[in-house]
C-alpha cells in the first residue's frame, strides 16, 4: 500500500463508525441524486425491460459504508464493495445486513491501486462487471489516470463506469490550512468535464460519455466549520 493510500486508510478507519451520521445530509443528497439518475446511468436494471431476468453486477470501488450499493442493490443481482479501510468494510457489511440485502451485497478490504494487485482481487468473480462506481473517492487517489485504468479493467465490454465527485474548488488553500489531516488524503481537488472526458477516454471508456452537474450543493461540517461542494456525475461506457 502506498504512503498516500495508507494515509487514506488511517483517516477513514477513524471516521468509519460515525461517517453516516456525521455526513447525514450529504449522504441523503447522494442517495436522492443517484435515484434521480438511475435511467441516465444505464438502461439495464432488474426492474427494466432490458435487464429483467439477467445477472446485473455492480462494483462499488472505495465503497465506504456503502451508500451507493445500498441505493442500487434493489436493482442489481450482485453488489461488491472494495475499500482499503477495514472499518469502512465492517460498516458496509453491517449496512447490507440491516437493509436485508446481505446475500447480494458484500464488501471486503482491497487496494486495486497497489503496484501489485493481491491474489484475492484477481478472481474471475471480480471482473466483467456491468457497472463500476467510484463515488466521492477519485479525489482521494494519488493518480486518477492510473486509477481509472485499474477500475475500467473490471468492466465487461459495454459496461458502464460511474464517477461521482466534486467540481474543482477555489478554496483549497484555506482547506489545507484548516484541515491538514483531511487535506493529506486528497490528491486533486475536483475534476472538470474536460478532465473527466480525457480520463475516461484514456482508460478505454470512449463511448456514451456524459457529465452532469448537481444543482443542489453538498453541505457538511468538518471540525465545526461549514463546507459546501458542488457534485458532478460522469458516466462512460467501455468500448
Ligand atoms: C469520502 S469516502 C467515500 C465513500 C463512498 N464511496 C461514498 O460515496 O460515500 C472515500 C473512501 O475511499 C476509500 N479509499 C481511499 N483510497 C482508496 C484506495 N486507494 N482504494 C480503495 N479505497 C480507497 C476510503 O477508505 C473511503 O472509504
Amino acid at each position: 500500500m502506498s504512503h498516500f493510500t495508507e494515509a487514506n486508510r488511517h483517516y477513514f478507519d477513524e471516521k468509519a463508525t460515525h461517517y453516516k451520521t456525521d455526513f447525514a445530509e450529504a449522504t441523503q443528497l447522494l442517495i436522492s441524486e443517484i435515484e434521480a439518475r438511475r435511467q441516465w446511468i444505464g438502461p439495464k436494471w432488474t426492474d427494466t425491460e432490458s435487464g429483467r431476468g439477467q445477472d446485473i453486477t455492480l462494483l462499488d470501488y472505495a465503497c465506504g459504508p456503502g451508500t451507493v450499493s445500498n441505493t442500487l442493490a434493489p436493482f442489481v443481482t450482485k453488489a461488491v464493495g472494495i475499500d482499503v479501510s477495514d472499518n469502512m468494510i465492517s460498516e458496509f457489511n453491517k449496512n447490507a445486513r440491516e437493509a436485508g440485502v446481505a446475500e447480494k451485497m458484500v464488501g471486503f478490504k482491497g487496494d486495486l491501486l497497489a503496484d501489485t494487485i493481491s491474489d484475492e482481487l484477481r478472481g474471475p468473480n471480480l471482473f466483467n462487471f456491468d457497472i463500476v462506481v467510484v463515488s466521492l473517492a477519485l479525489h482521494h487517489f494519488p493518480d486518477p489516470d492510473f486509477a481509472l485504468k485499474r477500475v475500467a479493467d473490471r468492466l465487461k465490454k459495454g459496461g458502464i463506469l460511474l464517477i461521482i465527485d466534486f467540481l474543482p474548488d477555489e478554496h483549497t488553500h484555506a482547506f489545507h490550512k484548516d484541515h491538514p489531516e483531511a487535506a493529506a488524503t486528497i490528491g486533486k481537488h475536483g475534476f472538470t468535464r474536460d478532465e473527466m472526458k480525457k480520463l475516461c477516454e484514456d482508460a478505454g471508456l470512449g463511448a456514451a460519455f456524459d457529465y452532469q452537474v448537481v444543482e443542489k450543493p453538498m453541505k457538511f461540517v468538518l471540525k465545526g466549520k461549514d463546507q459546501q461542494r458542488t457534485l458532478f456525475f460522469a458516466r462512460a461506457c467501455r468500448t
